[in-house]
């Protein structure tokens, strides 16, 4: 796989959640009832994060290309009246990160009517704390969860259910989850796939893993266990199933990230309990 992260695929994640943001807000600023909460799980230090050549996933850019990276922070920031939030949160479990997060878009002309709250805080903990406040029934959250990997968790995820929260969600479905999926079915990352998708080992059997032929006293249990075909769909699905536990409209399909050479690396998926609001998000993954 192309060892790269900020690649074309960065922007058309970027380009799609800025594209539903304005649609949201075009019709949350119809219901001046509702207190709306930009809420960013992981929104980083607004730099691309520049890592080792060694990393599997991430490369190196050129500072050209560091100039010109606007991230979903900056890029809700700088919108103007009356595409705005009445409260920004910006969670980032690096202190340091968020510090610089926090003087960038201060510095941004537009930030200076808004309300930001920036916590240097693990994510999980605070989407329960924003569950807590949606069920007032006072407030709608679009929730933007953009990590770069599995650590969002499913009773995070689960404590959402039945709150007005419109939520897009980075699936790792082929840089990390696939590959702790092993061929075999040796699950040595188990606790976090149980924790991740919300099922025990055996669903999560279920879904991935099949038994082959026979298996006599002789043989190795194991070479009669096969994993599914095509199981970054699979992985996908089932978490757009899972999603669909918690939300009534979930984006089906997903929108699909790949690397330059067309080889998929994420899928960004979209969730709410209105149906207009899925629509709208069909419409931005279709269209990309
Ligand atoms: C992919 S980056 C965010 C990119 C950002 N959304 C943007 O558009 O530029 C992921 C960030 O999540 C942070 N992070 C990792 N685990 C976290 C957690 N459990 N809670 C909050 N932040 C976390 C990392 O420090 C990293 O800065």
């Amino acid at each position: 796989m192309e060892k790269e992260w900020g690649g074309p695929w960065t922007e058309k994640k970027l380009d799609a959640f800025e594209q539903y943001v304005t649609a949201y807000l075009t019709i949350m600023n119809k219901h001046p009832y509702w207190q709306t909460i930009y809420f960013d799980g992981f929104a980083g230090s607004g730099k691309r994060k520049v890592k080792k050549q060694s990393d599997p996933i991430l490369f190196p850019i050129s500072d050209e290309e560091q100039k010109v990276y606007r991230g979903a922070a900056e890029r809700v920031i700088r919108m103007e009246p009356p595409y705005t939030f009445d409260y920004y949160y910006f969670v980032e479990e690096s202190g340091a990160r968020l510090k610089k997060l926090e003087d960038r878009l201060t510095d941004i002309p537009e930030s200076k009517d808004k309300i930001l709250v920036f916590r240097p805080k693990d994510c999980n903990e605070e989407l329960i704390s924003l569950a807590g406040a949606l069920k007032s029934g006072k407030y709608a959250s679009l929730v933007l969860l953009d990590p770069f990997g599995m650590q969002v968790n499913w009773e995070a995820i689960e404590s959402l259910a039945g709150t007005r929260s419109d939520v897009w969600l980075l699936l790792p479905t082929a840089v990390i989850i696939n590959r702790l999926l092993d061929r075999k079915g040796e699950l040595k990352n188990l606790k976090r796939l149980e924790s991740f998708f919300g099922l025990s080992e055996e669903e999560i059997r279920k879904e991935f893993y099949f038994q082959t032929g026979q298996t006599s006293f002789i043989d190795d249990m194991d070479e009669h266990i096969k994993k599914v075909v095509n199981p970054i769909n699979k992985i996908a699905s089932l978490y757009i199933k899972r999603l669909k536990t918690i939300w009534k409209f979930v984006s089906d399909p997903a929108l699909k990230l790949n690397n330059r050479k067309g080889a998929p690396l994420f899928h960004f998926i979209f969730a709410s309990n209105n149906k207009n609001a899925q629509k709208i998000a069909n419409y931005i993954i279709t269209n990309r």
